[in-house]
């Protein structure tokens, strides 16, 4: 009797361990991506895909854990990062990945000499921040000077209209929202643009910016 129970717990969990196995590795990878919201991941996942963005460009690496989600959606994947040892534990996290390329150097820079190489349209994930020099405005100067009308963006650290308990990034005293770069926005879209945000994430999260061309 003793023995049956057993075999039993044993079939059980291997049933849940091919369970597990049969998760999307995506979902399992936001908890560290999206810092565990899983909301901003299921906006993210639904904007690639309505968008059908071509290649995706990630401003600021940092370790690259958002790096590694991305290239799952089987895109090109270029990130630009000017921290020398961050660059090392990306690269380190990313090495065998073959559709990810991890570029050393300041975002604009960088963005600027690799923009008229990819297939568009482009999903810009600007992540790039924590100095003095905020380089989001000179960002989003390349990709309007690139002609990209038809990117996509996606802005981390922006503050949500309506949430006051979602985050957004500080710099100088001044907390990042939508008429900060409202104008360079405009600039890349002639004028006419979507937006939309996390508004399904939970307190306490970074707000995030999407924008798109007009339908
Ligand atoms: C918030 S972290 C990025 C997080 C990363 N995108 C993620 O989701 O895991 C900001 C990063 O931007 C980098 N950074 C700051 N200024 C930069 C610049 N001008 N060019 C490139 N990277 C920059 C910082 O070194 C830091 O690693």
């Amino acid at each position: 009797m003793a023995r049956r129970v057993v075999i039993k717990q044993g079939r059980r969990k291997k049933k849940k361990r091919k369970k597990q196995q049969e998760q999307p590795k995506r979902v399992d990878k936001c908890l560290v991506a999206w810092a565990g919201d899983l909301a901003a991941a299921r906006c993210v996942n639904d904007f690639i895909s309505r968008t059908g963005c071509k290649a995706i460009v990630e401003t600021g690496t940092y370790k690259g854990a958002t790096t590694a989600w991305f290239t799952t959606f089987g895109l090109p994947v270029h990130t630009i990062e000017k921290n020398h040892e961050f660059i090392s534990v990306a690269r380190a996290r990313l090495a065998g990945i073959p559709n990810a390329t991890v570029h050393e150097g300041s975002s604009a820079d960088v963005l600027g000499s690799i923009i008229g190489e990819l297939p568009r349209p482009v999903l810009f994930f600007l992540d790039a921040h924590w100095e003095d020099y905020w380089p989001l405005q000179d960002e989003l100067r390349i990709i309007a000077e690139g002609g990209h009308s038809d990117a996509c963006l996606i802005v981390h650290d922006c503050l949500v209209p309506g949430r006051s308990d979602l985050k957004g990034d500080i710099s100088k005293g001044v907390t990042l929202n939508i008429e900060m770069i409202r104008d360079a926005i405009a600039a890349i879209y002639n004028g006419s643009f979507h937006v939309s945000y996390n508004e399904a994430s939970p307190a306490h999260v970074p707000g995030i910016l999407f924008v798109e061309p007009s339908p």
